[in-house]
């Protein structure tokens, strides 16, 4: 495989502590802010009071309670009012679904249809409101990428859409903010950012240096800060693992090599469906899936094993080191079996393959692989 990409990521990223006051001197004062926010944590650790201090001198009105894995149905009542009054630009305070949330509204707001036709694909985005972000959760880089993936609650769906449009115009990455956050969300942000780096990493051996050792970098970074989870309350610790979940899915390694993704089109369905932190959903969906897709990633996961978790080379190192990334998972204590599904297994199987089919994920990973046949097989595996 050739090296061939275009890359560009237009974010300009403010990093460090206080960094929040930088708002106020990258939006034009005459610019109308939409200041868009959660469920209400930004209020307890102080972050709503420093955005507001920054914005004093500008036009800002609020829209609050996006939650978590945002829904179209709570999104839209924002696209009106970015739609009604007139708004320029969106400022998302928040975590990634915050964040993906605005994302859906500044793009939405330049729509006349249902939104949700960005999701499925009937609406192509060619223009979006502007947007920016103040980051509270290390874990997506929906802060500096133009993902998002929003949920449509009557129907139980959660689609993904791309876009330059949407993309941050800039991001504030203050890892004061995390000092709030609960241990759980702190745990999912280690996890998802880990298994970013491996959808771009773990699939077949081309030989690109740059991005194959940039992933092992991170993936080593992101071993060392779960060893050292009793430093979380220390400004290095978190600096540490904000950068790191940020350059994880920035676009950077993942320019010219081949994707996966499969683990998190299926980890999708298990949040729509049961409503499972979209990284725990990961983590009960990859090692099924790497034994499942061992011999087509057998390359990869020997470098991981020898690069990553410094595996002696020798018999069965892709065995290894996939029992060596549930380790990882189990050290965090997050399980890597499904339990939220009531019981009854076939049922949940089926209905995640039917979800999947009418999602049109039928040919998943790096090869197109993994058909319905082979996601039942992964799914045996993952649910209890
Ligand atoms: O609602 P608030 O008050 O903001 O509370 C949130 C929420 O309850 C809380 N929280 C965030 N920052 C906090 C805090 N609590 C205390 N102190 C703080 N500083 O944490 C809870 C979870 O927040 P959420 O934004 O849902 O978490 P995360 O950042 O993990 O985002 C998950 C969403 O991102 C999508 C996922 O599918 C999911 O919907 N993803 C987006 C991607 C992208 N845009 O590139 C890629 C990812 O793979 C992922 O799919
Ligand atoms: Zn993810």
């Amino acid at each position: 495989m050739s090296m061939q990409f275009t890359y560009l990521n237009p974010t300009k990223i403010f990093f460090g502590q206080g960094q929040i006051a930088a708002i106020a001197s990258s939006i034009p004062t005459t610019t109308k802010v939409l200041v868009v926010y959660g469920g209400g944590s930004i209020k307890a650790n102080g972050v709503y009071q420093q955005v507001a201090a920054a914005l004093e001198n500008h036009q800002w009105c609020e829209f609050s309670g996006v939650e978590a894995n945002p829904t179209k149905e709570t999104l839209d009542k924002a696209v009106a009012i970015v739609k009604e009054q007139a708004i320029e630009m969106i400022l998302a305070v928040g975590g990634g679904s915050v964040i993906d949330g605005c994302k859906y509204i500044a793009a939405a707001s330049h729509y006349d249809g249902d939104g949700w036709d960005i999701l499925t694909g009937q609406h192509q985005v060619s223009s979006a409101t502007l947007l920016g972000a103040v980051l509270t959760l290390p874990a997506t880089g929906s802060e500096s990428n133009s993902g998002a993936v929003i949920t449509k609650a009557a129907t139980q769906d959660k689609l993904a859409f791309l876009s330059p449009f949407v993309q941050p115009q800039f991001a504030v990455m203050d890892p004061d903010v995390m000092k709030s956050l609960p241990e759980r969300q702190l745990i999912n942000g280690l996890v998802d950012a880990w298994v970013h780096v491996c959808e771009q990493y773990l699939t077949y051996n081309h030989g690109h240096m740059v991005q194959d050792g940039y992933a092992e970098v991170l993936l080593r970074n992101l071993l060392t800060l779960a060893s050292q989870y009793d430093q979380r309350d220390n400004d290095q610790w978190r600096e540490n693992l904000m950068w790191t979940a940020n350059q994880a899915l920035n676009g950077l390694i993942g320019s010219g090599v081949p994707h996966d993704w499969a683990t998190h089109m299926i980890g999708h369905e298990l949040t729509a469906l049961w409503h499972v932190d979209h990284a725990r959903s990961l983590a009960i969906v990859q090692p099924s899936l790497l034994r499942n897709q061992i011999e087509l990633k057998r390359g990869k996961l020997e470098q991981m094993g020898r690069e990553v978790f410094r595996l002696d080379s020798g018999e069965q190192l892709a065995e290894r080191t996939i029992d060596a990334i549930e380790g990882f998972y189990h050290s965090l204590n997050v399980p890597t079996k499904l339990t939220e599904h009531n019981g009854d297994k076939a049922a949940a199987i089926n209905l995640v393959l039917e979800q999947l089919e009418k999602h049109g994920m039928v040919a998943l990973g790096e090869t197109q692989a993994i058909d319905l046949t082979q996601s039942r097989v992964i799914l045996e595996n993952a649910i209890a």
